[in-house]
């Protein structure tokens, strides 16, 4: 038996700017990501029986830097209820199952993957992307595929289009379907940028939050085409990158969910320097100067909010390393 194993990281977006929608049905994006500190771990091991089989442990991020995630025995149940064909690190794993059987034969291709995931399910920042992102570098390892990194986002874009993303890490400017990425400045930024999420009860579905975004007639005529045009700097320091948020679908998404303004409103008077909803949302993402203040404005949220819409807090930083191959899972996976 052979194994491997990777991480990636889930996103927020700094800046997400949407025209109204193309011939094909979707919207063209541009868009600045972050990627952040939460991150998906995969474990990719061979297996005699061939196809792929999924076992996926969902954990509640960790509150403050120093935590560790929690087994969270709900979320994940109700994630073995989705079908094996569906998850995003199987279809990912798949589409390099003809390099595999090419190179090994074709019996060598069974994969058994373990997903341990701390981005949180459905909530606007690309947990599923992280996990297909996770499943290329594992795979590739495992079976020495050898495919570079522009080979490994090429085959990501097809799956989903924070996948690019996830893969580069850092920061990124995407345009198309956000898939079409050009990198920012420096190489190992490390993590300047302290979040406090709100993650919501209930997920919001991306298409209904365009279908309003439409309904209202937002789409922007003009969208930017090159992270110049956009005129925004992602390494800026807080204080001065909290005027330039900003999330065309943010209306949309707060029309129909009118007490997330609530969760940003209660997080400002905490302290945040902005906030704004992360993706197609429901997922609220407060600036802070610190992380002290990132861990302050998540208690304001455990206070003021307690009963309410939230499911959840979590502090974290960004932005983070792009998607790679990990010596060990990490302790905490094995905990519970
Ligand atoms: O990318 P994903 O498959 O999650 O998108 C789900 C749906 O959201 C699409 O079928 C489309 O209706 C809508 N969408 C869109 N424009 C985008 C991304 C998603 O209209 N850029």
């Amino acid at each position: 038996m052979r194994e491997s194993f990777a991480s990636a990281p889930g996103k927020v977006n700094l800046v997400l700017r949407s025209g109204p929608p193309a011939a094909d049905g979707y919207h063209p994006l541009a868009t600045v990501f972050e990627t952040v500190n939460l991150r998906e771990y995969l474990r990719a091991r061979t297996r005699k029986r061939p196809g792929i089989g999924v076992e996926t442990r969902v954990y509640d991020p960790p509150v403050s830097p120093a935590g560790t995630p929690k087994l969270n025995e709900a979320a994940t149940e109700s994630l073995a209820a989705l079908p094996t064909e569906r998850h995003l690190a199987v279809r990912a794993a798949k589409a390099l199952q003809p390099l595999i059987s090419q190179k090994w034969g074709p019996s060598a291709a069974g994969l058994q993957l373990t997903v341990h995931k701390t981005i949180p399910v459905a909530a606007g920042m690309a947990g599923g992307s992280a996990d297909a992102a996770a499943a290329l570098v594992a795979v590739n390892d495992l079976w020495e595929l050898g495919l570079s990194p522009a080979q490994l986002e090429a085959v990501g874009r097809n799956l989903g289009a924070d996948v690019p993303a996830c893969l580069r890490g850092g920061w990124s400017f995407g345009t198309g379907r956000g898939d079409h990425l050009e990198s920012f400045g420096e190489e190992n930024p490390g993590s300047p940028h302290w979040w406090a999420l709100a993650f919501a009860e209930e997920g919001l579905s991306t298409p209904a939050v365009f279908a309003k975004f439409d309904e209202m007639n937002l789409g922007a005529q003009a969208l930017p085409t090159t992270a110049g045009h956009l005129g925004i700097d992602p390494a800026l320091p807080a204080e001065q990158l909290a005027e330039h948020l900003r999330n065309d679908l943010a209306e949309a998404a707060l029309r129909l969910r009118p007490e997330l303004a609530e969760v940003g409103g209660c997080a400002l008077a905490c302290g945040a320097l902005g906030w704004m909803v992360s993706g197609s949302g429901p997922t609220v993402a407060a600036l802070a100067k610190n992380a002290a203040e990132a861990e302050r404005i998540a208690a304001g949220w455990m206070e003021t909010l307690e009963g309410g819409p939230l499911a959840g807090v979590a502090v974290t930083s960004g932005p983070s390393v792009g998607a790679k191959t990990e010596i060990s899972l990490p302790d905490w996976t094995n905990r519970s």
